[in-house]
Protein backbone atom coordinates (compact mmCIF):
# COMPACT_ATOMS: atom_id res chain seq x y z
CA UNK A 1 0.00 0.00 0.00
CA UNK A 2 1.03 3.69 -0.88
CA UNK A 3 2.48 5.44 1.92
CA UNK A 4 0.76 8.48 3.38
CA UNK A 5 2.17 11.20 4.25
CA UNK A 6 0.99 13.90 6.78
CA UNK A 7 1.98 17.47 6.92
CA UNK A 8 4.09 18.07 10.01
CA UNK A 9 2.88 21.86 10.50
CA UNK A 10 6.61 23.19 10.61
CA UNK A 11 7.41 25.43 7.88
CA UNK A 12 9.84 23.93 5.33
CA UNK A 13 9.87 20.53 6.98
CA UNK A 14 7.14 18.59 4.93
CA UNK A 15 9.84 19.57 1.90
CA UNK A 16 12.26 17.90 3.46
CA UNK A 17 10.53 14.82 4.50
CA UNK A 18 9.00 14.53 0.38
CA UNK A 19 5.04 15.69 1.96
CA UNK A 20 5.19 14.82 5.53
CA UNK A 21 5.55 12.22 8.41
CA UNK A 22 4.38 8.84 7.54
CA UNK A 23 0.58 8.22 8.84
CA UNK A 24 0.00 5.64 11.72
CA UNK A 25 3.85 5.63 11.96
CA UNK A 26 5.91 6.96 15.68
CA UNK A 27 8.68 9.77 14.62
CA UNK A 28 11.06 10.56 17.26
CA UNK A 29 12.22 14.19 17.53
CA UNK A 30 15.30 13.88 19.70
CA UNK A 31 17.79 17.30 20.99
CA UNK A 32 19.10 18.92 23.40
CA UNK A 33 17.43 21.46 26.34
CA UNK A 34 15.57 23.84 24.78
CA UNK A 35 16.22 22.74 21.53
CA UNK A 36 12.83 23.11 20.14
CA UNK A 37 11.22 19.86 20.58
CA UNK A 38 8.08 20.26 22.81
CA UNK A 39 7.22 23.27 20.48
CA UNK A 40 7.78 21.09 17.31
CA UNK A 41 5.58 18.51 18.57
CA UNK A 42 3.16 20.86 19.86
CA UNK A 43 3.30 22.53 16.65
CA UNK A 44 2.08 19.14 14.98
CA UNK A 45 -1.36 18.69 16.73
CA UNK A 46 -2.09 22.63 16.07
CA UNK A 47 -1.66 22.51 12.81
CA UNK A 48 -4.13 18.84 12.39
CA UNK A 49 -6.60 20.75 14.31
CA UNK A 50 -6.66 24.25 12.54
CA UNK A 51 -6.05 23.10 9.18
CA UNK A 52 -7.26 19.36 8.85
CA UNK A 53 -9.66 18.60 11.72
CA UNK A 54 -7.38 15.90 12.84
CA UNK A 55 -7.89 16.22 16.74
CA UNK A 56 -4.84 15.10 19.07
CA UNK A 57 -4.11 14.58 22.23
CA UNK A 58 -0.69 15.89 24.22
CA UNK A 59 0.64 13.62 26.90
CA UNK A 60 3.53 15.75 29.13
CA UNK A 61 5.33 13.42 30.96
CA UNK A 62 7.46 16.30 32.51
CA UNK A 63 5.85 19.72 32.06
CA UNK A 64 2.31 20.63 34.32
CA UNK A 65 -0.64 21.42 32.05
CA UNK A 66 -0.25 24.73 33.58
CA UNK A 67 3.28 25.17 32.42
CA UNK A 68 2.93 24.09 28.83
CA UNK A 69 -0.34 26.10 28.32
CA UNK A 70 1.13 29.42 29.31
CA UNK A 71 4.13 28.67 27.27
CA UNK A 72 2.36 28.00 24.22
CA UNK A 73 -0.05 31.15 24.51
CA UNK A 74 3.32 32.86 23.60
CA UNK A 75 2.88 31.64 20.32
CA UNK A 76 -0.76 32.61 20.05
CA UNK A 77 -1.83 29.22 20.37
CA UNK A 78 -4.87 28.90 22.88
CA UNK A 79 -4.92 24.90 24.25
CA UNK A 80 -7.84 25.78 26.24
CA UNK A 81 -10.23 26.54 23.16
CA UNK A 82 -9.54 23.68 21.42
CA UNK A 83 -9.72 21.23 24.77
CA UNK A 84 -13.39 22.81 25.08
CA UNK A 85 -14.22 22.22 21.62
CA UNK A 86 -12.89 18.21 21.85
CA UNK A 87 -10.45 18.98 19.94
CA UNK A 88 -7.35 18.50 22.03
CA UNK A 89 -6.61 17.04 24.86
CA UNK A 90 -3.67 18.27 27.26
CA UNK A 91 -2.63 14.83 29.38
CA UNK A 92 -0.66 15.60 32.42
CA UNK A 93 1.15 12.43 33.14
CA UNK A 94 4.08 13.81 35.50
CA UNK A 95 5.48 10.69 37.01
CA UNK A 96 5.62 12.89 39.75
CA UNK A 97 1.92 13.74 39.80
CA UNK A 98 -0.98 11.41 40.35
CA UNK A 99 -3.50 12.18 37.54
CA UNK A 100 -7.06 12.96 39.84
CA UNK A 101 -10.14 11.46 39.40
CA UNK A 102 -11.99 14.33 37.66
CA UNK A 103 -9.08 14.14 35.07
CA UNK A 104 -8.88 10.44 34.62
CA UNK A 105 -11.73 9.97 31.67
CA UNK A 106 -11.74 5.74 32.03
CA UNK A 107 -13.21 6.79 35.95
CA UNK A 108 -11.86 5.69 39.72
CA UNK A 109 -11.61 2.51 39.02
CA UNK A 110 -8.97 3.03 36.09
CA UNK A 111 -7.46 5.46 38.09
CA UNK A 112 -4.02 5.36 37.87
CA UNK A 113 -0.71 6.41 40.13
CA UNK A 114 2.22 7.07 38.06
CA UNK A 115 5.02 7.53 40.06
CA UNK A 116 8.47 6.89 39.99
CA UNK A 117 9.31 3.52 39.24
CA UNK A 118 5.65 2.48 39.42
CA UNK A 119 5.44 4.45 35.85
CA UNK A 120 3.87 1.74 33.71
CA UNK A 121 3.59 1.82 29.80
CA UNK A 122 0.52 -0.77 29.96
CA UNK A 123 -1.19 2.90 32.53
CA UNK A 124 0.31 5.11 30.20
CA UNK A 125 -1.29 3.67 27.30
CA UNK A 126 -4.71 2.55 29.06
CA UNK A 127 -4.93 6.37 29.45
CA UNK A 128 -3.79 7.57 25.75
CA UNK A 129 -6.68 5.09 24.99
CA UNK A 130 -8.93 6.61 26.39
CA UNK A 131 -8.23 10.01 25.73
CA UNK A 132 -7.85 8.89 21.82
CA UNK A 133 -11.27 7.53 22.21
CA UNK A 134 -12.97 10.75 23.35
CA UNK A 135 -11.35 13.56 21.26
CA UNK A 136 -11.82 11.26 18.49
CA UNK A 137 -7.40 11.93 17.88
CA UNK A 138 -5.82 11.14 14.66
CA UNK A 139 -2.93 12.36 16.01
CA UNK A 140 -1.18 11.48 19.31
CA UNK A 141 2.55 13.30 21.21
CA UNK A 142 4.44 11.99 24.47
CA UNK A 143 7.01 14.47 25.42
CA UNK A 144 9.19 13.80 26.44
CA UNK A 145 9.86 9.07 27.23
CA UNK A 146 13.45 9.91 28.11
CA UNK A 147 12.27 9.25 31.93
CA UNK A 148 10.20 6.49 31.40
CA UNK A 149 12.64 4.66 28.81
CA UNK A 150 15.47 5.47 31.50
CA UNK A 151 13.60 3.00 34.01
CA UNK A 152 14.58 0.43 32.13
CA UNK A 153 17.86 -1.00 30.95
CA UNK A 154 19.20 -3.39 28.22
CA UNK A 155 16.82 -5.67 26.98
CA UNK A 156 14.03 -4.90 29.06
CA UNK A 157 14.06 -1.00 27.79
CA UNK A 158 14.03 -2.21 23.78
CA UNK A 159 11.21 -4.97 25.11
CA UNK A 160 9.23 -1.60 26.57
CA UNK A 161 9.76 0.59 24.22
CA UNK A 162 8.90 -1.38 21.47
CA UNK A 163 5.59 -2.36 23.57
CA UNK A 164 4.90 1.61 23.47
CA UNK A 165 5.22 1.88 20.05
CA UNK A 166 3.17 -1.53 19.30
CA UNK A 167 0.03 -0.03 21.51
CA UNK A 168 0.53 3.32 19.85
CA UNK A 169 0.75 2.43 16.63
CA UNK A 170 -2.51 -0.16 17.22
CA UNK A 171 -4.44 2.67 17.58
CA UNK A 172 -4.40 4.09 14.32
CA UNK A 173 -3.04 7.80 14.90
CA UNK A 174 0.32 9.26 13.97
CA UNK A 175 2.60 9.75 16.66
CA UNK A 176 5.69 11.96 17.69
CA UNK A 177 7.61 10.96 20.68
CA UNK A 178 10.59 13.35 22.45
CA UNK A 179 13.29 12.42 23.74
CA UNK A 180 16.47 14.41 25.27
CA UNK A 181 19.92 13.89 23.88
CA UNK A 182 22.07 13.22 27.02
CA UNK A 183 25.33 15.50 25.90
CA UNK A 184 26.65 16.50 23.04
CA UNK A 185 29.90 17.87 22.98
CA UNK A 186 32.33 19.90 20.21
CA UNK A 187 30.72 21.04 16.93
CA UNK A 188 30.21 16.91 15.10
CA UNK A 189 26.77 16.28 15.69
CA UNK A 190 27.93 12.86 14.98
CA UNK A 191 29.88 12.80 18.59
CA UNK A 192 26.49 11.33 20.70
CA UNK A 193 25.86 7.97 21.77
CA UNK A 194 22.65 6.39 20.07
CA UNK A 195 19.59 5.59 22.04
CA UNK A 196 17.32 2.42 21.11
CA UNK A 197 14.81 5.07 20.35
CA UNK A 198 16.20 6.42 17.80
CA UNK A 199 16.66 2.43 15.92
CA UNK A 200 13.29 1.57 16.71
CA UNK A 201 10.61 4.48 16.05
CA UNK A 202 10.24 5.12 12.34
CA UNK A 203 11.49 8.07 11.60
CA UNK A 204 13.95 10.04 13.46
CA UNK A 205 14.51 14.04 13.65
CA UNK A 206 17.44 15.77 15.50
CA UNK A 207 17.93 19.12 16.28
CA UNK A 208 21.78 19.47 17.15
CA UNK A 209 22.37 22.98 18.81
CA UNK A 210 25.82 23.80 17.32
CA UNK A 211 28.86 25.31 19.01
CA UNK A 212 30.77 27.34 16.82
CA UNK A 213 33.85 29.47 17.51
CA UNK A 214 33.08 33.35 16.99
CA UNK A 215 29.44 32.69 15.98
CA UNK A 216 27.78 31.29 19.43
CA UNK A 217 25.23 28.61 18.86
CA UNK A 218 23.43 27.87 15.62
CA UNK A 219 20.78 25.50 15.88
CA UNK A 220 20.26 22.99 12.72
CA UNK A 221 18.20 20.02 12.42
CA UNK A 222 18.84 16.32 10.57
CA UNK A 223 16.12 14.07 9.38
CA UNK A 224 18.26 10.68 10.43
CA UNK A 225 15.75 8.67 9.41
CA UNK A 226 11.95 8.00 7.69
CA UNK A 227 11.08 4.50 6.64
CA UNK A 228 9.06 4.51 3.82
CA UNK A 229 10.50 8.16 2.46
CA UNK A 230 12.95 9.38 0.14
CA UNK A 231 14.08 12.38 2.94
CA UNK A 232 16.69 14.99 2.72
CA UNK A 233 19.79 13.91 4.97
CA UNK A 234 21.80 17.10 5.08
CA UNK A 235 21.93 19.46 7.95
CA UNK A 236 19.40 22.79 7.71
CA UNK A 237 19.30 25.62 9.96
CA UNK A 238 16.30 26.49 12.29
CA UNK A 239 15.04 29.03 14.40
CA UNK A 240 12.23 29.32 16.67
CA UNK A 241 10.24 33.22 16.03
CA UNK A 242 7.16 33.88 18.24
CA UNK A 243 5.34 31.77 15.40
CA UNK A 244 7.31 28.70 16.33
CA UNK A 245 9.92 26.56 14.45
CA UNK A 246 10.82 26.87 10.88
CA UNK A 247 13.33 25.40 8.68
CA UNK A 248 15.37 26.74 6.27
CA UNK A 249 15.65 25.06 2.95
CA UNK A 250 19.86 25.88 2.95
CA UNK A 251 22.27 23.41 3.83
CA UNK A 252 24.09 23.98 7.52
CA UNK A 253 27.66 24.18 6.87
CA UNK A 254 29.11 24.70 10.29
N1 LIG B 1 8.53 33.75 21.66
C1 LIG B 1 9.67 33.12 21.41
N2 LIG B 1 10.46 33.52 20.41
C2 LIG B 1 11.61 32.87 20.13
N3 LIG B 1 12.04 31.80 20.79
C3 LIG B 1 11.30 31.36 21.81
C4 LIG B 1 10.08 31.98 22.18
N4 LIG B 1 9.57 31.31 23.21
C5 LIG B 1 10.43 30.30 23.48
N5 LIG B 1 11.47 30.34 22.65
C6 LIG B 1 12.60 29.38 22.60
O1 LIG B 1 12.04 28.09 22.56
C7 LIG B 1 12.84 27.21 23.34
C8 LIG B 1 11.96 26.26 24.10
O2 LIG B 1 11.44 25.34 23.20
P1 LIG B 1 10.94 23.96 23.78
O3 LIG B 1 10.33 24.12 25.11
O4 LIG B 1 10.11 23.37 22.70
O5 LIG B 1 12.31 23.20 23.90
P2 LIG B 1 12.55 21.72 24.46
O6 LIG B 1 13.57 21.12 23.56
O7 LIG B 1 11.25 21.03 24.59
O8 LIG B 1 13.17 22.03 25.88
P3 LIG B 1 13.30 21.07 27.16
O9 LIG B 1 14.50 20.24 26.93
O10 LIG B 1 13.48 22.04 28.28
O11 LIG B 1 12.03 20.29 27.26
C9 LIG B 1 13.59 28.06 24.32
O12 LIG B 1 14.93 27.62 24.32
C10 LIG B 1 13.48 29.47 23.82
O13 LIG B 1 14.74 29.87 23.37
MG1 LIG C 1 10.30 20.16 26.24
Amino acid sequence: MKTEFVPTGIVGLDDLLGGGYPRGRVILITGGPGSGKTLMAMQFLIDGVERFDEHGVFVSLEESRFHLINEMQNFGWDLEKYERKNQLAIVDASPLRQISKEKDPTGPENNVHLRGAEFSIQALCTVIRSYVRITRAMRIVIDPITSLSLQFSGMQRRTALVDLLDALMSMGTTCVVTSEIASQTGISPTHRSISPEEYLCHGVIVLHNNHIAGKGVISSLEIEKMREARHDRQLHPYAITEKGIAIYAERFLG
